[in-house]
């Protein structure tokens, strides 16, 4: 039997399972996975015994806690009921009621897609947006997105993110999109008007050329450094899109339900969108689904007497009723306590502020539950060392974050309680004392 030869001088880790392969983990440099084994509420159970507070929600999915009794209930009454059926052919109660709430919520987005992750709920608008002018007969190509953006990692969803260490190997085959800076802001930035409008006169330039959508994340950039934007800022963009006649879309795979303080981003921002991917907290972080929310002109210009307006797009699983019976449980507990993630912002505020006050640490920033600040570094990035020493320094202190290279950010399931939220804040701030080297002292 052949073996792989092995890289020279590179020692094998044996903790590393020899059949799973793990996403974002290079077994060469990265920490084994630590086994988890249980979840209640902020806790992560591992199987050592020990435990840790999952400080940033499972990559954002786990909304109000793990094991949320309301949402486990939901799925197993449904799964005793009808676990799954084509949606091609059959519709089902658990996906009416989520379509209707979700509409109902989104006023002017009168219709819903499924899908199954964040990236194919991204895809799904941007094929709805292409064919949208396809089939009304003034096909238009260009697409619009900002630097930095992330919409995934399938290949429509890459095209429209910022090209990266994530997206090289695929660069040669990934269509073109139109960019224009993004005017990240902090708290105490004196420069954040000036970089809105040179976006803006940027947009202004592009959207002379027809522009089929413009994708934005609104209010936080999610992997592209929890970079935050005003509100204002997304007001003045979604009025020169949509005046321009092209479809603004927006992207709340991470920023929707409660996640910036509003039930969505778009909302607090201000903004109509005509097309919406949401997923991650759509569940409450159980299941995976998503969904595409459109415009009923949208739909409208795929509804035709003969097939080839027809939307040819689905997945095996679209419309899973396990999911969308979550996804109702999630909702109702979102609704009945608003302020979960309504007064989220104010329980970080004094830590951050503690934080900030560390030397190597700069550009706090704060929206809805997500809390986010930068290491003080020379080559800032997504492969800084010091993100990779302060997760394993909080880790051992009984805190799991995962910082995007130099960018430390917590974004805390709901249950999250005030002494659970201050350990956090304490852990991340003994690991950012106790970080030597790399970091450039103020
Ligand atoms: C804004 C945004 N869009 C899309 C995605 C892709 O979602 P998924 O990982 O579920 O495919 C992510 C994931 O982090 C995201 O943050």
């Amino acid at each position: 039997m052949g073996h792989l030869p092995q890289q020279p001088g590179r020692t094998p880790h044996t903790r590393w399972h020899p059949h799973l392969w793990h996403p974002f983990a290079q077994e060469a440099l990265h920490d084994p996975p630590r086994m988890a084994q249980g979840g209640q509420g902020p806790w992560l159970e591992l199987a050592d015994g020990g435990r840790v507070l999952d400080a940033i929600s499972s990559w954002w999915v786990t909304l109000h806690g793990h094991g949320e009794p309301a949402i486990a209930a939901a799925i197993a009454a449904q799964a005793r009921q009808l676990e799954q059926v084509i949606f091609a052919n059959f519709s089902h109660p658990p996906a009416v009621t989520l379509a209707q709430r979700l509409c109902q919520a989104w006023p002017g987005l009168d219709r819903l897609f499924f899908s199954d992750n964040g990236s194919t709920a991204v895809e799904v608008c941007l094929k709805m947006a292409l064919q949208y002018w396809h089939n009304r007969g003034k096909p238009r190509q260009q697409l619009i997105a900002f630097d930095g953006a992330y919409h995934g990692d399938t290949f429509g969803a890459m095209a429209l993110g910022a090209r990266s260490l994530f997206t090289t190997p695929f660069d040669p085959l990934l269509f073109s999109v139109a960019r224009c800076p993004y005017p990240a802001t902090w708290w105490g930035d004196d420069t954040v008007e000036d970089r809105e409008q040179s976006a803006l006169g940027c947009l202004d330039q592009l959207l002379k050329t027809p522009t089929a959508g413009v994708i934005i994340e609104p209010l936080v950039q999610g992997a592209g450094g929890m970079a935050m934007a005003r509100p204002d800022f997304f007001q003045q963009v979604a009025q020169r899109v949509q005046g321009a006649g092209a479809l603004l879309i927006a992207d709340e795979v991470m920023t929707g339900f409660g996640r910036t303080g509003a039930l969505f981003a778009s909302h607090r921002a201000g903004i109509q969108p005509d097309l919406v991917a949401l997923s991650k907290g759509l569940t409450g972080g159980f299941l995976p689904m998503a969904v595409s929310l459109a415009r009923e002109a949208i739909y409208q210009a795929f509804v035709a007497d003969h097939p080839r307006h027809t939307f040819f797009h689905g997945h095996s699983f679209t419309a899973n009723p396990l999911g969308c019976a979550a996804a109702n449980a999630s909702l109702t507990l979102l609704q009945d306590h608003p302020e979960r993630y309504q007064g989220f912002a104010e329980r970080h505020r004094p830590h951050l502020e503690m934080l900030a006050r560390l030397s190597g640490l700069e550009r706090p920033r704060l929206c809805g539950t997500i809390a986010a600040i930068d290491l003080r570094v020379d080559q800032p990035g997504y492969l800084h060392q010091a993100g990779r020493q302060i997760q394993r320094s909080c880790m051992e202190g009984g805190v799991f974050v995962r910082p995007l290279g130099h960018v430390l950010y917590l974004i805390p399931p709901l249950s999250m309680n005030d002494e659970q939220l201050e350990q956090c804040y304490g852990v991340l701030g003994r690991a950012v004392q106790n970080l030597n080297g790399g970091i450039t002292k103020s």
